[in-house]
């Protein structure tokens, strides 16, 4: 047996020094990947170093290579050939590979007939936009049909030292029509086209046309997408000790549109990572499977997420897994885990959205959004010992006649927690009559009864606004290892065009808060602190006048804490300042304290109604307002007395407005700390 075996060695040894290496399919080429480095290939250059695994060629645009490794000439300054193995034109006729690299006429990559040395075919990076795709692998399909069956290599040429090629994956050999469709589809996906494949088609999209997005024109620390629009988070929760965060997104415009799953997490809740589109729709049209608002939590170290699908205009609760954080699968077989079969009579099927996941003792609940079919809004409770069958328990919240002024109609995005011993409903009722954003914010308290599923003791006068401003909706909370709720909302509103569109972008998340409840049981919000951690170059301003003061302090990505004792009329801060003390507005008057945006929209969504809004306050024992301030390019988010209220507007920004003013109508005590937010 030992004999046969060295002799078999023996034999093969020999084999391989006389370079007869068994017979490989004479249709094939060697390495066809590079996934073997060079090997297979034969190249004519000093250098061998012409192999990269990188996954991205800027930190952050990927080359959307595949397998592991890919060829470039990047960095070479000689002549450079490569040619590979000869094979046979078969199958259906057709060569396809991957290529990109900086464009030239000379580095390029050609088909030649081995007898001859004739060059059959040619494809140089001219191809395409040299800007827009340089290094992201587009996909070549060639028509070789008409050379079947002869024999055939390739040459990848680089004699242009200014420029250089990246090539990867050819197949010379594709011989089902199905492959050949892949491959068809291939070409759209790179190219930022939608096809079969949404998630990919989504995520490509975006890593193609982000480049687009200028720095300068974006939010620094307040989640936003990649590109395009976003709407309501999503899946907000801590999981292996990170902050994930998903957001309602349509990559592909500024508008809302047929809705994927964004992704972003973060360590600190500041600075974000963008990761992969989580979740896309199932064809692309928001009626058909687009994935809506949804929620998630971990189970034996994996991530669910359970959410909406709008299907044929009615919705219906779907289920995902994921065991990384970032691959999300459906289960149970992508079908509904709660539809209109499990509704009351009561209940509308069209409206019916937002589930929002949670666990106390040993089953799990869910409140989702849902419309009376007397068109009132209600929320309601469902529970489940396996996250796959649900049982109906009943309404948490049913709005009606009487309530219309604070509640409208629908609610959506229903959150409810435990805070302080006390059970916390927020939700976001659609069509509240008069309402400055016609849809509102609100929460409410009482003590949720897990068997009739009402939350008892609420009542319509404790129903309050969770922000007062312009630009919050759909908030959704999470709790963290520190046991911190924390709440997060789309900074932005619906029915007003978002000023940001033409930037390539609109919707962005508030600063996340955590909320605590006062001794009155009122919801306190304060963002959270870890944001101090950015503050740099720290200035402070004190003042005991009448007038306006410019402050000589500027800037528009800023933390501001201002402390004020204010008297009768008005006293308060300009920020986003022009030179004449125009800016978005922030005062104490009789009661209230205003945020007035008019000076700062550039003429968009003019009258008071939509620039002009006030949440009532109550002066601090000392006589004094606390404001602390965020401000972030195009938003202004303020918290009163240690957030007893909130205000978040987005405005018109302008990166010239950035003074700091003060202003009373009487002699008024201001000590004013301002910090630069650096985050990058
Ligand atoms: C709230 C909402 C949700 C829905 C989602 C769709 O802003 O209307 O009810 O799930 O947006 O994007």
């Amino acid at each position: 047996m030992k004999k046969f075996i060295i002799s078999i060695i023996m034999v093969s040894l020999i084999l391989t020094l006389f370079g007869c290496k068994e017979k490989q399919d004479p249709y094939e080429i060697e390495n066809p990947g590079f996934e073997n480095g060079i090997n297979g290939w034969i190249l004519e250059s000093e250098t061998s170093d012409l192999i990269s695994s990188d996954i991205t060629y800027d930190g952050n645009r990927k080359y959307m290579k595949e397998g592991n490794s890919f060829l470039t000439t990047q960095g070479l300054n000689e002549d450079i050939i490569i040619t590979s193995s000869v094979f046979k034109i078969g199958g259906l006729g057709k060569i396809s590979f991957l290529m990109s690299g900086q464009t030239s006429l000379d580095a390029n990559v050609s088909l030649i007939n081995n007898e001859t040395g004739e060059n059959l075919l040619t494809a140089t990076n001219q191809l395409y936009d040299g800007v827009i795709f340089i290094d992201n692998f587009i996909r070549i399909i060639w028509d070789t049909e008409a050379f079947m069956d002869l024999e055939v290599y390739i040459q990848i040429k680089d004699y242009d030292d200014t420029s250089y090629i990246n090539v990867d994956d050819f197949d010379v050999k594709i011989e089902t029509e199905e492959d050949h469709l892949f491959y068809m589809n291939d070409v759209l996906l790179r190219s930022g086209i939608k096809t079969d494949n949404l998630l990919m088609s989504a995520e490509y999209y975006i890593n193609l046309y982000k480049y687009r997005m200028d720095p300068e024109t974006r939010y620094t620390y307040h989640v936003m997408g990649e590109m395009g629009w976003i709407n309501d988070p999503n899946g907000f929760v801590y999981y292996e000790d990170d902050y994930h965060l998903f957001y309602q997104h349509h990559p592909y415009s500024t508008s809302w549109g047929p809705m994927h799953w964004g992704h972003v997490k973060s360590d600190d809740l500041v600075k974000w990572e963008y990761l992969p589109i989580a979740v896309a729709p199932i064809v692309l049209d928001a009626g058909g499977g687009a994935a809506f608002s949804g929620s998630a939590i971990e189970v034996d170290d994996a991530l669910y997420i359970i959410y909406t699908e709008n299907w044929m205009g009615y919705q219906h609760q779907v289920i995902a897994k994921s065991e990384d954080g970032i691959h999300f699968e459906k289960i149970n077989d992508g079908l509904p885990i709660i539809d209109d079969s499990d509704l009351p009579f009561y209940a509308n099927p069209i409206d019916f959205r937002d589930p929002k996941i949670f666990k106390e003792g040993d089953t799990y609940y869910t409140v989702i959004g849902s419309r009376q079919i007397n068109n009132f809004g209600q929320v309601l409770l469902f529970s489940s010992k396996n996250l796959m069958d649900w049982e109906y328990i009943g309404p948490v919240i049913q709005g009606s006649t009487n309530t219309i002024y604070k509640l409208g109609y629908m609610f959506e995005c229903p959150d409810i927690f435990e805070l302080q011993g006390q059970d916390v409903l927020i939700m976001s009722p659609q069509q509240i009559p008069g309402h400055r954003n016609t849809h509102g914010t609100v929460y409410v308290i009482g003590d949720l009864n897990y068997q009739t599923g009402m939350l008892d003791g609420w009542s319509i006068d404790q129903v309050e606004e969770i922000d007062y401003g312009f630009d919050f909706y759909a908030p959704q909370t999470t709790i963290d290892a520190q046991g911190r709720r924390i709440m997060v909302a789309w900074m932005q509103s619906w029915n007003r065009s978002p000023m940001t569109a033409q930037y390539g972008w609109a919707g962005a998340m508030t600063i996340p808060r955590v909320l605590t409840l006062d001794e009155n049981n009122q919801l306190i919000q304060y963002p959270i602190e870890e944001v101090e951690n950015y503050r740099l170059n720290g200035r402070t301003f004190n003042q005991a006048e009448s007038g306006l003061t410019s402050t000589n302090i500027f800037g528009n990505i800023l933390d501001i804490e201002l402390k004020f004792y204010p008297n009768e009329g008005k006293s308060g801060i300009t920020l986003f300042g022009d030179e004449t003390g125009n800016g978005t507005h922030v005062y104490y008057q009789d009661g209230y304290i205003y945020l007035d945006r008019t000076d700062s929209m550039n003429g968009r969504h003019p009258g008071d109604f939509y620039n002009i809004t006030k949440a009532p306050v109550v002066i601090q024992d000392d006589g004094s307002i606390d404001l602390r301030i965020l401000l972030d390019r195009f938003s202004i988010e303020v918290f009163v007395n240690g957030g007893r209220q909130a205000i978040t507007s987005t405005i018109y920004g302008s990166s010239e407005h950035d003074v700091i003013y003060l202003f009373s109508d009487q002699e008024t005590q201001f000590d004013l700390k301002v910090w630069d937010l650096v985050v990058n």
